[in-house]
C-alpha cells in the first residue's frame, strides 16, 4: 500500500474500553457508549434490512457505504445477511474510504466485537493483502462480495458504475451515509456527491444516516430522495432516513 492511512488515537471511553478516535477529523468512528446498537438502530433498522433480506426475491442485494472506517457496519450487516438472506443470494457491499485503518488498528477494532469474529477474521485475511486503490473480495462461500475503494469519495463517485443485468446503471438498494459529522467533513456530503448516489440508486433504494444536518437534508432532497426525520440514537436528537423517489424519465 502506498497511500495514506488513518491517524487513530485509542481513547478510553465511559465503559472503560479503548475505542478508535480519528485524529484526522477529530471525531469518533462510532457511538462511544454503544457503537453496535447505533449501527443497528441507524443503518439496519432505518433501512429495514432484516425484513428486506428475509423477503428477498432477487439474486443480489447491493449496499453502498460512504466511509468504511473500522468495518463495524460491514460486520454487522454481513452477520444479518448470513442469518436472514436466502443462501443462494449475494450481498454486494460497496464502500469508499479515503483513509483506511492500518491492519493493526483494523484488527484491534474488530476485537471490540467478538460476536462477529468469524466474518471479521475472514475479512482481515483479505485486508492484509489489500492494495490501494481498490480491493474486491468474495467471502462467506461467495454469499458476500465486498468492493472497497480506497480513495477520496469526490474522486470515486463521478466514475463509479454499479451494474446488474436488469438495470444497467442504477442498482444500489441501500445507502449507509456514514462520513463523520458534516460540520467537520462537509466535502463528504456535497450536493454533487449526493447527486451521484441518486444516479446509482435502484427504484427501491433507501438510505439512512446518523446526522440530521440541514445541509445534508437539503442536498438529499435536491438529489431526489424523500427525507424523513427520526429520533436519533442515544444523545442525538434526530437522524435522517428515507428513500429514492425514482429516476426521472428523459
Ligand atoms: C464515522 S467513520 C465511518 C465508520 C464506519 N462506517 C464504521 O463502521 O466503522 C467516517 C469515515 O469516512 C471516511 N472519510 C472521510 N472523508 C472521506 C472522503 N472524502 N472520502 C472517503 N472517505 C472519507 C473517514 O476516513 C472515516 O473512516
Amino acid at each position: 500500500m502506498t497511500s495514506q492511512f488513518a491517524n487513530i488515537k485509542w481513547q478510553q471511553q465511559l465503559n472503560s474500553i479503548k475505542q478508535p478516535y480519528s485524529l484526522d477529523f477529530n471525531d469518533v468512528y462510532f457511538n462511544s457508549e454503544d457503537g453496535l446498537a447505533e449501527t443497528r438502530y441507524v443503518f439496519i433498522e432505518r433501512n429495514d434490512l432484516i425484513n428486506r433480506f428475509e423477503r428477498l426475491k432477487e439474486p443480489v442485494f447491493t449496499v453502498l457505504e460512504t466511509g468504511f472506517g473500522s468495518g463495524l457496519n460491514f460486520y454487522c450487516i454481513a452477520d444479518c445477511w448470513l442469518k436472514f438472506a436466502p443462501k443462494s443470494a449475494t450481498l454486494r457491499y460497496f464502500s469508499i474510504e479515503k483513509l483506511p485503518l492500518t491492519l493493526a488498528d483494523m484488527q484491534r477494532s474488530s476485537e471490540l466485537w467478538p460476536q462477529f469474529s468469524a466474518i471479521a477474521n475472514e475479512f482481515l485475511a483479505h485486508y492484509k493483502s489489500l492494495q490501494f486503490p481498490r480491493g474486491i473480495f468474495s467471502m462467506a462461500e461467495s454469499r458476500i462480495v465486498i468492493d472497497l475503494q480506497l480513495a477520496d469519495i469526490n474522486d470515486v463517485l463521478p466514475s463509479l458504475q454499479i451494474t446488474n443485468k436488469n438495470w444497467p446503471e442504477s442498482c444500489v438498494d441501500a445507502f449507509l451515509l456514514d462520513g463523520f459529522a458534516p460540520a467537520k467533513n462537509p466535502d463528504m456530503w456535497s450536493d454533487n456527491n449526493l447527486m451521484h448516489l441518486a444516479r446509482l440508486a435502484s427504484a427501491n433504494a433507501t438510505f439512512a444516516t446518523f446526522t440530521s444536518a440541514s445541509m445534508v437534508r437539503k442536498n438529499l432532497e435536491k438529489a431526489g430522495f424523500v427525507v424523513n426525520k427520526h429520533a436519533g440514537f442515544g444523545k442525538k436528537r434526530e437522524m435522517l432516513a428515507g428513500y429514492f423517489h425514482g429516476h426521472q424519465k428523459a
